[in-house]
């Protein structure tokens, strides 16, 4: 077994509505080691991205632990919370989540605006994680400029750009066409082959074959958690643009 990144043991959220409360997340364990690429799957409602939301310090939950590298979460001020979303998770959205007025350097150069960095060095890394996504041509686009795929990858660049140690993708390829999907995926495996481990959420049990783990939520329960041999992306590419050269060459 490899150092656990994430612990978290018998965590919960309630959502209190009136006089109804919601159990999102009703008592979770797990461990997720350092370097893991996992799929979070199950059906609408099951609480995913409340998980999400805990495990990225977006909200607290209403009871368990959480540790991350070993250091327990619960017990941290607001401003530790943020110091840790800022400096070791980088966070992808279904919806992209640009800026939609500033070009796509700015974008990415955004999250390093809370640290004391110098505006030339932030360019500099911006520029770096827009070319480490194979955006180096487009810095100065705004995101409207750019197609789905393009915009998703300003958004992992803008993951990365703080050099996190977590990714946490909600849904990153919700609003992607198929192939442009298994291109985010082929870009996110190559980052988790870096050291990055990766949490994302999937309804798509074709996108969560990318993935080393698949855990399966239910009624804010973990329900089933298997660790498979990922198919690889990059691979699939390769095949469909073989394939397709191939049905080209049968076709004439
Ligand atoms: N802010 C909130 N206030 C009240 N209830 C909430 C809130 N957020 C989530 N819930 C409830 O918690 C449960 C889990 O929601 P969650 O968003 O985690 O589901 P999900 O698995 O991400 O679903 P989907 O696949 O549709 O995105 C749902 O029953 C939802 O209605
Ligand atoms: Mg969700």
């Amino acid at each position: 077994m490899g150092e656990p990144l994430i612990q978290v043991i018998d965590l919960c959220k309630d959502y209190v509505m009136g006089d109804n409360v919601v159990h999102a997340l009703a008592g979770v364990s797990l461990r997720i080691d350092h370097g893991e690429f996992v799929a979070v799957m199950g059906p609408s409602g099951s609480g995913k991205t409340t998980f999400m939301n805990m495990i990225g310090c977006l909200d607290r939950p209403s009871g368990g632990r959480y540790l991350f590298d070993s250091d327990e979460v619960s017990t941290f001020s607001s401003d530790q919370l943020a110091e840790l979303r800022n400096r070791r998770i980088g966070f992808v959205f279904q919806q992209f989540n640009l800026l939609p007025r500033i070009t796509a350097l700015e974008n990415v150069a955004l999250p390093l605006a809370y640290g004391n960095r110098p505006r030339a060095e932030r360019k500099k890394m911006a520029l770096e994680a827009l070319r480490e996504v194979g955006l180096a041509q487009r810095t100065d686009h705004r995101p409207v400029q750019l197609s789905g795929g393009q915009q998703q990858r300003v958004a992992i660049a803008r993951a990365l750009v703080g050099t996190p140690s977590l990714i946490l993708a909600d849904e990153p390829t919700g609003a992607l066409d198929s192939k442009t999907g298994v291109e985010i995926m082929a870009l996110l495996q190559d980052l988790n082959a870096r050291g990055i481990t990766i949490l994302l959420v999937t309804h798509e049990p074709e996108i969560a074959e990318f993935a080393n783990r698949v855990i399966l939520f239910k009624d804010g329960r973990v329900v089933k958690d298997v660790h498979q041999a990922s198919a690889s992306a990059r691979d699939r590419i390769a095949g469909v643009t073989a394939a397709a050269i191939a049905h080209g060459v049968a076709a004439q």
